[in-house]
């Protein structure tokens, strides 16, 4: 089944047409266009300059990533959760094209395309499926906006295990990389100077690690980072106040110790409860190479019989690919959304 995905619910505007099947997911075209250049100049994502971005180019890469293709069997879109300035886009756009050539509409959560973001194929000819997910599938879902671990019994089957109480991990890295004057987004800039620096050099509080529940918060590191940072002066990458000369690198490796700490621990947590077949790891924050091996390791050590699943890093960050990876389970259950009824929903909860 050939599934047209668009995404553009934050900063990335992204087209893709896969064939989908019980064989695999396969992407036969895909085209982003990233707003990254345009919002570091205010230091985050400016919702209005967002809309307008992805209101100039997702006809362009609609029209590109169908040419010489043949006609896709449905339309699946990112109705939510976003922002809306960027979801109201995506919709007209997808109702438009559903209308005018009569292609049935897929209303797709953003979540649920990183969840099936660790199933993408990149070229049909080249390389092989991945391995199908068993479940049931804990999935831990990290990104600049969400912070959860959800239990899928089945395909569309999700239960919230817990969820962040204020920043997202992508946020606190984001957040944590703006105190220390690194430009949006803040993750890969951080994981990048942690790459040299000593996990153990500042000890940041793990929050909420062991309150026993699936829940996490990450607004109490950022506030600390702060207090840290008033105290210590950062002059050409070396802190000053600190006996043994700490660094920027320091910092940023602790910082993202303590971010990881606490992702691993809640879901190694979670793990031991549900005793899931597979851990999946999805979200903008899932490129993070040390969360990925982190995450692995205890794996490997304490569920050696659980597979792991995660996204090549190319679809790690929002992409149009996931959605329609996403949108073919509900195109196999005929679970469309006629044109005149289609919406976007911003606070669209992927599970309870
Ligand atoms: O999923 P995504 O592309 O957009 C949302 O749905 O929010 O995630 C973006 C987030 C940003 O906060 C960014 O800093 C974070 O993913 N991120 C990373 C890394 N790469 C991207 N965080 C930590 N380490 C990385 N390597
Ligand atoms: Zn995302």
């Amino acid at each position: 089944m050939l599934i047209l995905g668009t995404e553009s619910s934050c900063d990335d505007t992204s087209v893709a047409l896969l064939d989908c099947s019980a064989k695999g997911y396969f992407v036969l075209s895909e085209k982003t266009a990233s707003q990254i250049d345009i919002h570091k100049k205010y230091g985050g994502v400016v919702p209005e300059i967002a809309g307008r971005m992805h209101a100039e180019k997702i006809i362009p890469l609609i029209e590109a990533v169908l040419e010489n293709q043949p006609k896709p069997h449905a339309i699946a879109i990112t109705s939510g959760p976003g922002l809306i300035t960027g979801l109201l886009v995506g919709v007209e756009a997808a109702r438009t094209l559903s209308y005018i050539r009569n292609i049935p509409l897929i209303s797709t959560n953003h979540l649920e395309g990183h969840i099936y973001s660790t199933q993408i194929v990149e070229k049909k000819s080249e390389t092989a499926a991945k391995k199908q997910t068993q479940f049931p599938a804990l999935c831990l879902i990290v990104s600049g906006g969400h912070t959860e671990l959800v239990l899928m019994k089945k395909h569309g089957s999700y239960k919230l295990l817990g969820a962040t109480k204020d920043d997202a991990a992508g946020e606190c890295f984001d957040k944590g990389a703006k105190l220390i004057g690194l430009p949006y987004p803040g993750g890969p800039q951080i994981s990048k100077l942690a790459l040299t620096g000593n996990t153990q050099a500042i000890h940041f509080p793990r929050p909420m690690i062991d309150n026993g529940d699936y829940n996490f918060s990450f607004s109490g590191l950022k506030t600390s980072a702060l207090y840290w940072l008033r105290d210590h002066t950062l002059t050409d990458g070396t802190f000053e106040q600190t006996p043994n000369k700490l660094t920027i690198h320091d910092f940023c490796a602790s910082f993202e110790q303590a971010i990881i700490d606490v992702l691993v621990y809640k879901t190694m947590h979670a793990a031991k409860k549900y005793n899931p077949k597979t851990i999946i790891l999805g979200g903008g924050v899932s490129a993070n190479k040390k969360l990925r091996e982190s995450l692995q390791a205890e794996i490997n050590t304490r569920f050696p019989t659980t597979d792991f699943q995660i996204p090549e890093f190319k679809y790690a960050m929002d992409n149009g690919a996931m959605i329609a990876a996403a949108g073919y389970h509900h195109a196999l259950k005929k679970d469309f959304t006629s044109w005149k009824k289609i919406t976007a929903n911003p606070n669209w909860r992927l599970a309870a």
